[in-house]
């Protein structure tokens, strides 16, 4: 089976094709440092055998917070703490990835000192902040000038992420955080050059993706967009998808990024991948002929049809590993799988 097999490509090699997704779990300290019951977490999943690691969703500098007990890349002892994890994973001969988080609009004065959050525009969200019982509070809309600062924080989070000796990191460019709220048209209203045109509004992540390639290099850079997602239930898309990616793929790829991973979001069903993430890869194929990584819990003879048609080089999974920290020995000898439970998320194991 192609999925189970080692994967190189330029410069990034895995002992197989299965790839672990970013996946918040809220157990760092409370000083957002990463704590050992983490490292025994994403170490259970190293030692049996999962190719790449994503490491949940990890923020990138205190300003761009959103979620209670969530891990940073931001201060000397969070990048010793963050060593210690990828030092265990390289013992399992694991690859891990550093998930880099900015969540813009998507938080609450709460998480941010009592500071307003930021986004491309001063947009609300709807709905109630993470983990608050209170409504989602209208965002300040970043100045011209303070748009490359929060580039900044990209590249110096990566730097950091190299430091903590992670092989890569993963720029979240999806799921309605930052870069997506450039992206997304609906929120982005600005009339600057980061705004407007589909041109503009690729900008800003186009300068995150060109900053953390510069420091990472094109083998340790992933980007992970979502143009299609689900999320509780509810369909979310780029209004003007497909001008979007017409331009955007054919941008990164001159940029010299080589792994873009398309994710599905979250949701609490798991057949969802041909209506999202699966729509999109077969958008992005015929401009991307590099890395792509996407799943949504496929079966593994799907998965496998998905490499062996040409769609994607890497599958992506969440919560069937989430579940089952030996997902790779139960898809080798055909075991079953745990059934993935919203109950899992209250531990760690
Ligand atoms: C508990 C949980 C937390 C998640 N946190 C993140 C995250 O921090 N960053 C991210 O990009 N996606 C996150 N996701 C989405 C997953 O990466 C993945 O795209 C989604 O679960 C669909 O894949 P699956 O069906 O294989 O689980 C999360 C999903 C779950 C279930």
């Amino acid at each position: 089976m192609k999925l189970l097999e080692p994967f190189s490509k330029y410069g990034l090699s895995l002992k197989n094709r299965v790839v672990m997704s970013a996946m918040t779990r809220n157990f760092a300290d409370a000083d957002h440092n990463p704590t050992d019951l983490m490292r025994a977490y994403y170490e259970r999943r190293a030692a049996n055998d999962v190719g790449l690691i994503l490491t949940e969703g990890t923020i990138i500098h205190p300003n761009g917070d959103g979620y209670p007990n969530v891990p940073y890349i931001y201060t000397d002892e969070q990048v010793a703490e963050w060593k210690k994890i990828t030092n265990a994973m390289h013992i399992h001969g694991a690859k891990i990835f550093c998930q880099l988080w900015h969540c813009g609009r998507i938080s609450h004065p709460d998480y941010l000192g009592g500071k307003l959050p930021v986004s491309s525009s001063a947009v609300r969200p709807e709905g109630n902040a993470p983990h608050m019982q209170v409504p989602m509070v209208t965002p300040r809309a970043l100045e011209h000038d303070e748009v490359p600062e929060i580039v900044d924080m990209f590249r110096d989070a990566t730097k950091k992420a190299l430091l903590a000796e992670f092989d890569g990191v993963e720029i979240h460019g999806g799921h309605g955080y930052i870069i997506d709220q450039f992206f997304d048209s609906r929120i982005n209203q600005r009339a600057d050059e980061y705004g407007g045109s589909v041109e503009n509004r690729c900008r800003f992540g186009l300068e995150v993706t060109k900053a953390v390639l510069d420091v990472a290099g094109p083998e340790r850079t992933a980007l992970r967009i979502s143009p299609s997602r689900e999320m509780g239930g509810v369909l979310y898309e780029w209004p003007d998808m497909d001008t979007m990616l017409a331009y955007l793929i054919p941008q990164l790829d001159k940029l010299g990024l080589r792994i873009l991973d398309i994710s599905c979001a979250r949701s609490d069903t798991l057949d969802i991948y041909h209506s999202t993430s699966g729509k999109i890869v077969r958008m992005a194929r015929p401009l991307w002929p590099h890395i792509i990584m996407a799943g949504a819990s496929l079966p593994p003879e799907e998965a496998e049809k998905e490499i062996t048609d040409g769609f994607v080089d890497l599958v992506t999974y969440g919560r069937f590993i989430l579940a089952n920290p030996d997902f790779v020995k139960k898809i080798t000898t055909g075991e079953p799988l745990i059934p993935y439970d919203p109950d899992m998320r209250k531990m760690l194991y």
